[in-house]
Parts: structure tokens; C-alpha cells; sequence
């Protein structure tokens, strides 16, 4: 394996990160999973790494009746939890920072108590006048995202009345953003009724992680790559999600959600967006989120008729992961013993556009499976002639490029070179890099970019509202098909790879699944 080493020092490549502006952080659903794991450590990691303005703080707010103080012993307990890089004493003026309110979500009143909170602490911590650099973050179940909405606007709270007001009160969106398509253009229909979109942060989180930024920059900051993204010279685009995880606590969400739901409308299609759209004119957001949802609108809809040829969905059985014995998908506490709900989707996409006619991109994201692994990898075509009479065309691999998203975050290229020994000797070789080698710094968590870039106004990373809508449009007929014939998802045991009718959808094209376990 060949190493890439850096042109210049390390440290001189990881670029300073600017400090986050003033702002008050209104999260509801304060006490849930969700912000314990994700948006208090994440916040607490900006504060330690000397990101977060003076100028903050944080209002919880949510049914359970919990004081300041239950509220900072909650937010410590899930610092120790869920990350080994925070010291509690480090970040005690953190935790000083934040509040809580509790409320009936449906109740008007709940808002005017926000209200009134807000006004005390922005004077207190100086954020500046009432509302100003407010986000509001939805981190609830879905089905509350319509009543808080209206609620803040009815209560004043989505605008501050002065003309660049609608810049400086935002609303982050958590997945998932609706359920079809109708539903998730009903909520953006609440949403531009009480706010403007240019306020509104939907989170996809594969968007904040470092190496999905990264396919960007690597696509259009070399031009190397550039001549040859395209159907003269790549054979296909493989994107595999692979988690060993299986619902863990989530069944009752994820029982009613699905892989389809939960991972491709979302993640899966976002990375497959980047990887194949168009240079945008400039890193702005709408001219990055415009490219990325032309890119959407061009793959071909599902023929339903012929859909098992194009998509098919599996269902974890019992099974081994790391050694040890796990239950079956229908056997988890919480799910239902004869439920439908698919763990893992594999499908076959084709971009009606003119740089990827007839190009496939294979997809592929399951639960439960043998490794941890995200990648995506584009095969180029094969040399058209072999001139070496002993080497056969079949015996000269293509060239692969591998963009490794995680656990080992880096590239590598592997291409076809002289070994020693006899004249005609070839192998493959393995041009690599990874983050953490090279950079020597443990790559930041998601959560902490978005939400420097949320406190920034920056909304490059977040998806809008008819980029969310076009994901829909193309699943919303899959998602009728499935639950409407009575075909049932293939099993596939726990800790394994794949099952036979997701691996014929890419062999009768004669081509394989790169190897869960062995990407990269
Ligand atoms: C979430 C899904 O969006 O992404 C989870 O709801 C999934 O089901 C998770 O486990 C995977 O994220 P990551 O960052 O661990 O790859």
C-alpha cells in the first residue's frame, strides 16, 4: 500500500475554524435521546474547542417538569455517556448556560413563557435584543414539528419585527421530514406559512461529516478528476452504508420508518447528489443545493412493474455480530413479530442526464450487517486492449477510487503496476490516505459543523424544502408498492453482508459488491 503524505505540515493544514457569532438555542424535546447524544455533547465540544460566543446560552424546553439544575445534571450525565474528549470541570461555564422550561406543547401559554424566559436570559447573557440570533431546534417526534411551528408563529416568535429579522430567528428541522411525499410537502407548506425558507435548517447529518464535504472539494478543486467523471470513463458508482448496529432503543420509531425512510431518502441520496451533480457556480447554498436537486430530479423514476430488478428490501434474522449471538429484526423488544419493515434496501439508479447516461449506481444500506463501513467507490472502465500476450483483458482490474466516509475516513486509488519479477508481472496497487494519519486530529463529529454553520447562517449543509421534496417524489412509489402487495422482505442473518436477490441485482450486470468489511 502506497501512502500519501502532505505537501506541507499538518498543522498547517487543518484550517483555523471562526468562532460562532452571539445566539440563544431554544431546543424542544430538551429531556429526548436525540439532544443527549447528539446536540449537547456536540455544542460542549464547540465550547471546548473555543468555538462558542460569550454570548450563549441554552433554554431546554419540554413537557417533563425539570429545574435548571436537573436540567445541567441530565447534560453532565450525557457528556460522561457519549464522549470520552469532554472534561466536565473544562466545560462547567458550559453547563452554567443552560435553562429550562416546561410546557404543554399545544398550549399557547408554554410560548409566552418562552418568551418572556428568552427576553430575561438574552439581557442577562447579552445575546443582544429579544429575539435576536435565536434558533429554534425541533428535536421532537415528527408529528409535533406542525404544532410548534404555528405556535411560535402565533406567539411572535418567528420574526423580530425589524426588517433582517427573518436572518437572525432560525428553525432547525430534524429528520425525519415527513413520512411520503404529500406529508413532507404539507410540513413545508406550515413551515413557509410562520417562517421564510431562508430561515429554516433541515438536518441531514451525513452533510456535516467531514468526508462527505470532502467529495466537493476533491471533485472540483483538482482538475485532474474532472475529464474523466463521466459515462466515457466510469463503469459504475457503488454507495454502501453498512452499520453493525440494530434499532437499539429506537423500535418504535424505527419500526414505523424503515431503511427506505431512514437512511436513503436521506443520506444515501445527498452523497449519490454530490457525487454526481454538476459543478455548482460557487460554494453558495442555493447554488450547491440547486445542482444537487437537478442532479435528483434526473434519475430515472421506478418502473413499478419491474421494481424487484431495481430495488429490493431485507429484513435482519438472527445472527452473530462480533462473536457474539443476536436476535432477529421481529424478535427485538418493541417490534412487532410479524413486522414488514425492511433493515436494508439495495437498489440500482440510473441519471437521465448527458454526463451519466447508462452509468448504474448501485446503492446499498442495511442494519445488522458485518462491519461498520461507508463508502462510496467509483470503478472506471477497464483498459479497452490488453498489449501483454500473457495478460488477458479479464486479468487487468480497473482502476477503483474508494471515498471512504467511516470509520477510517480517506481515499485510495488502486491501480495496475509492474511488480518484480518476471518481465510481464503486474498487481494491483493501493494509493491511500487517511484523515487521522495525515491530519493527526480525531475527525469533528457531524453535529458540531452544522451547528457552527446554523449559528453562522450558512445553510450550504441543510437541505431545502424541494430538495427534500424530490427525495420523496422518486421513494413515495416504492414506499406504496411495498406496502401494498403482500411480497415480504428477504432475510439476511445478523452479521452477514447481503442475501441473494440484492446480490443478482448488480451480478446480472455482471458486476459484485465490494466487500462489507473490505471497503476501501
Ligand atoms: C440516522 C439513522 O440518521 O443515521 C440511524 O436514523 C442510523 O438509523 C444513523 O443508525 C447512522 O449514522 P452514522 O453517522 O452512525 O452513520
Amino acid at each position: 500500500m502506497l501512502e500519501i503524505r502532505p505537501s506541507v505540515a499538518a498543522q498547517d493544514i487543518v484550517c483555523a475554524e471562526v468562532a460562532a457569532p452571539p445566539c440563544a438555542v431554544v431546543v424542544f424535546g430538551a429531556s429526548g435521546d436525540l439532544v443527549r447524544r447528539k446536540l449537547l455533547v456536540g455544542l460542549a465540544q464547540i465550547f471546548q474547542r473555543g468555538l462558542l460566543s460569550e454570548e450563549f446560552y441554552l433554554l431546554g424546553c419540554g413537557r417533563k417538569k425539570l429545574s435548571d439544575q436537573d436540567f445541567r445534571q441530565i447534560a453532565k450525565g450525557a457528556m460522561q455517556e457519549n464522549a470520552d474528549d469532554i472534561s466536565l470541570k473544562a466545560i462547567s461555564p458550559f453547563v452554567n448556560k443552560l435553562y429550562y422550561v416546561s410546557g404543554d406543547y399545544s398550549d399557547a401559554s408554554f410560548y409566552s413563557d418562552i418568551r418572556t424566559k428568552l427576553a430575561e436570559l438574552n439581557k442577562k447573557h447579552k445575546v443582544g435584543p429579544p429575539l435576536a440570533d435565536t434558533i429554534f431546534y425541533l428535536a421532537v417526534p415528527a408529528f409535533l414539528y406542525g404544532t410548534i411551528i404555528e405556535q411560535l408563529a402565533s406567539a411572535g416568535l418567528s420574526c423580530t419585527g425589524e426588517s433582517d429579522s427573518k436572518q437572525r430567528i432560525r428553525l432547525v428541522v430534524e429528520k425525519p421530514f415527513g413520512r411520503d411525499l404529500k406529508s413532507a410537502a404539507q410540513l413545508n407548506g406550515i413551515i413557509r406559512q410562520c417562517f421564510d425558507e431562508s430561515q429554516i435548517y433541515r438536518i441531514d447529518h451525513y452533510l456535516g461529516k467531514e468526508t462527505v464535504q470532502n467529495i466537493l472539494m476533491f471533485r472540483f478543486a483538482n482538475t485532474i478528476f474532472e475529464p474523466v467523471w463521466n459515462r466515457n470513463y466510469i463503469d459504475s458508482v457503488q454507495v454502501t452504508v453498512a452499520e453493525t448496529l440494530g434499532v437499539e432503543h429506537r423500535a418504535s420509531y424505527y419500526d414505523k420508518t424503515g431503511a427506505l425512510r431512514d437512511m436513503f431518502q436521506n443520506h444515501m441520496l445527498q452523497m449519490l447528489a454530490l457525487v454526481a451533480m454538476e459543478p455548482p457556480i460557487s460554494f453558495e447554498a442555493d447554488h450547491v443545493r440547486d445542482e444537487k436537486i437537478k442532479l435528483l430530479r434526473s434519475i430515472r423514476p421506478f418502473k413499478l412493474d419491474e421494481l424487484d430488478s431495481f430495488i429490493v428490501r431485507g429484513q435482519y434474522g438472527p445472527g452473530v455480530i462480533d462473536g457474539e449471538e443476536v436476535v432477529g429484526y421481529r424478535q427485538e423488544p418493541g417490534i412487532n413479530a410479524q413486522s414488514n419493515t425492511e433493515t436494508f434496501v439495495a437498489a440500482k439508479l440510473f441519471i437521465d442526464n448527458w454526463r451519466w447516461k447508462g452509468v448504474p449506481f448501485y446503492l446499498r444500506t442495511g442494519k445488522r450487517l458485518a462491519s461498520k463501513d461507508t463508502e462510496i467507490a467509483i470503478t472506471f472502465k477497464k483498459v479497452p486492449h490488453s498489449m501483454f500476450i500473457s495478460i488477458g483483458l479479464d486479468d487487468i482490474p480497473p482502476n477503483v477510487l474508494a471515498l471512504q466516509i467511516q470509520p477510517e475516513e480517506g481515499i485510495s486509488l488502486g491501480f495496475q503496476a509492474k511488480r518484480p519479477g518476471s518481465k510481464v508481472c503486474m498487481g494491483t496497487l493501493n494509493m491511500s490516505f487517511s484523515y487521522k494519519s495525515v491530519f493527526g486530529v480525531d475527525v469533528p463529529e457531524a453535529y458540531q459543523r452544522l451547528l457552527l454553520d446554523c449559528m453562522a447562517g450558512d445553510q450550504t449543509l441543510f437541505t431545502r424544502f424541494d430538495g427534500v421534496e424530490v427525495a420523496w417524489r422518486l421513494l413515495t412509489p416504492v414506499l406504496e408498492a411495498w406496502q401494498n402487495d403482500d411480497s415480504v422482505p428477504y432475510e439476511y442473518p445478523a452479521g452477514g453482508c447481503s442475501f441473494p436477490r440484492a446480490d443478482r441485482l448488480i451480478e446480472s450486470d455482471g458486476r459484485r459488491w465490494r466487500k462489507i468489511g473490505e471497503l476501501g
